[in-house]
């Protein structure tokens, strides 16, 4: 036996490997099905699927895009936090130096604000395809609970994000969103206030979009995405004829 095997064989034997990788390398189909229930990652996928929910065109894998523009937003989204503030005074003039001074500023903004309006794409096309194939009806009527929050939390997403760079164009935006408050049957003072932090468009509302932004609505989402993707374990895999 060589020094390297003799190193590789120490290391698979040692506590901290074995804590780590509870199953041997994965030769026959009991210990594949094992190496994928066994890891956290993996095991989100079942260890079988029924042929018809791989098949492309069935899905479009349109469910897996948006949790991907998800995640992409995420990523894009945590490394524009370390250069923006969200304050009235300096929010717009740190998007300017986001696009001129940060390394690959420019290109991360760009990906996040195109991923966002992508994201709202997809989960809507998502829908529509779940709607086609009668994947509403029981078992799955849950599920598509579930994935209307997931829709509201996108547009939410979307719709406090679109005040963050503080120009014309979002101020304008969320101060017509938020007058809509207004017309909202018996809260609609109440609505408008909780929206705008005020009685206008503030420093308050940018806060507030802020925190909803980056914390609570993603916390939200990744929550309701794990309730999303483990039930449709439970409802038995993909809708299909079989
Ligand atoms: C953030 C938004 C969403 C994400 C990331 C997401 C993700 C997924 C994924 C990955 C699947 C597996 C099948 C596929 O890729 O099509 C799926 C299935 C499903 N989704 Fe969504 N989804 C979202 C929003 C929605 C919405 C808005 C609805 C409906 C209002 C919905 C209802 C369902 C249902 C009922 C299934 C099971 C479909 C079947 O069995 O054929 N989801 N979702």
């Amino acid at each position: 036996m060589s020094f390297l095997e003799r190193v590789d064989t120490a290391i698979r034997r040692s506590a901290a490997f074995r804590s780590l990788f509870r199953t041997p390398y994965p030769a026959d189909e009991r210990s594949r099905a094992m190496a994928v229930m066994n890891n956290v990652f993996l095991h989100i996928h079942p260890v079988r699927v029924r042929q018809h929910a791989v098949k492309f065109a069935y899905t479009f894998c349109l469910g897996g895009i948006s949790f991907f523009l998800f995640l992409v937003l995420t990523v894009t989204g945590v490394y524009l936090m370390f250069f923006y503030v969200p304050s009235a005074t300096q929010a717009y003039s740190d998007i300017l130096a986001i696009q001129s001074e940060v390394v690959f500023g420019l290109l991360t903004r760009n990906i996040h604000r195109w991923a966002a309006h992508l994201m709202v794409f997809f989960v809507f096309l998502h829908m529509m395809r779940v709607f086609y194939h009668g994947a509403y009806k029981p078992p799955r009527e849950f599920n598509w609970v579930v994935g209307v929050v997931l829709l509201f939390l996108t547009i939410m997403l979307s719709f406090t994000g679109y005040l963050l760079p503080w120009d014309q164009i979002a101020y304008w935006a969320i101060t017509i969103g938020g007058n809509m408050a207004n017309y909202v049957p018996v809260f609609n003072r109440v609505g408008q206030l909780l929206v705008f932090g005020g009685i206008e468009v503030g420093q308050n509302t940018l806060l507030r979009f802020y925190v909803l932004h980056v914390i609570l609505l993603p916390l939200v989402a990744a929550v309701f995405l794990a309730v999303h993707f483990w039930r449709i374990r439970k409802d038995g895999g993909i809708s299909g004829p079989l």
